[in-house]
């Protein structure tokens, strides 16, 4: 039987997704360019290589976890945004460097040539370091009605999240694991956990430090943050295998050429699906304390392993 909208739930909070994701996407974009020097600001050439990526695009999944991770503890939305540009500014800073012929050499991102393709390797290093730095300076030089402490705590962890312990770390270790024969297990979900998995849990969980959240629904938004950061990434490798590069704005097919380490070359394709399915089913669980304040997390959830893009 054919779904539809009026016999469909599932298919109504799809809907209503859409509708969120899109309303949080305009909020998160106008705090960005609030936030963001001017193109026009002395050196242009800069400012405009990081407003080029970005501005590119992006599902802005993280800043929209941090939003709905202070919704989900009945937090103001608006004392997160600054938080939640930050966690957007790192993830580009990210993205930017991943691409870079040194690291994994890819041409498209966003739908559009990568940031070195356009501005050079060596300017999109250095956009990529000054959005890094910027997030830093949002988060912590923005007035704010969250008390000191709190924002202290939150740039401490987003420091942490980004860092050899958590994002570059990963992505260190990706890069070391190229090409290699074999390949432990506990290694290839170090590089998951790391290099995708620290950003989405510390979006979650400042987004909920923002919202004054208990230590109890800290420990659960943590342990949600966790699962769906690695069910993200191991829908990131199936995508590379299986996913339409038009939807994805990116090279497909890009990790077998460089011979990465990811979940379906390791598992296959079926068992990481089903891993990825195990983990959201895993990250719903740990939200059941919560009520529908949380809903737009637990549909983030399912979209992260159902998406297409
Ligand atoms: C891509 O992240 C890089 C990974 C960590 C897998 P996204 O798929 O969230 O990329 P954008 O932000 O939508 O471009
Ligand atoms: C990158 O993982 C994670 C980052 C820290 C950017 P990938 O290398 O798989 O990301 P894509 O597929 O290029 O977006
Ligand atoms: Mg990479
Ligand atoms: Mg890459
Ligand atoms: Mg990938």
């Amino acid at each position: 039987m054919k779904l539809t909208v009026e016999n469909s739930t599932a298919c109504k909070a799809d809907m209503d997704l859409k509708s969120y994701l899109r309303e949080k996407r305009e909020l998160i974009d106008h705090a960005l360019d609030r936030f963001l020097p001017r193109e026009q600001d002395y050196p242009e050439r800069l400012h405009a290589a990081m407003r080029y990526s970005l501005f590119a695009g992006g599902k802005r999944l993280r800043p929209i976890l941090t939003l709905a991770g202070c919704e989900a503890v009945g937090g103001v939305l608006e004392h997160a945004l600054p938080a939640a540009c930050a966690m957007e500014m790192i993830h580009t800073y990210s993205l930017i460097h991943d691409d870079l012929p040194a690291m994994d050499n890819d041409d498209m991102r966003r739908g559009v040539a990568t940031n070195h393709k356009v501005f050079g390797e060596a300017m999109a290093i250095l956009a990529g370091d000054a959005l890094l730095t910027h997030a830093f300076d949002v988060i912590s030089g923005t007035v704010s009605p969250i008390k000191e402490g709190k924002r202290l705590q939150m740039v401490r962890e987003i420091a942490a999240a980004a860092g050899s312990m958590g994002m570059v770390g990963g992505q260190a270790v990706d890069i070391l694991s190229e090409g290699k024969e074999s390949m432990e297990l506990p290694i290839l979900e170090y590089i998951h956990t790391h290099k995708t998995g620290a950003l989405i849990c510390t979006a979650v969980r400042v987004g909920a430090i923002a919202g004054d959240a208990d230590e109890l629904r800290m420990q659960d938004l943590t342990e949600y943050g966790k699962k769906i950061g690695l069910a993200f990434q191991i829908t990131d490798d199936l995508l590379d295998l299986l996913g339409d590069e038009k939807k994805l704005g990116k090279p497909v097919g890009s990790d077998l050429k460089k011979g990465k380490k990811t979940y379906p070359a390791v598992y296959g394709i079926r068992e990481s699906q089903g891993r990825a399915r195990e983990l959201m089913e895993s990250a719903l669980d740990s939200l059941s304390r919560f009520d529908h304040r949380a809903d737009p997390l637990r549909e983030i959830a399912r979209y992260m392993v159902e998406r297409i893009d």
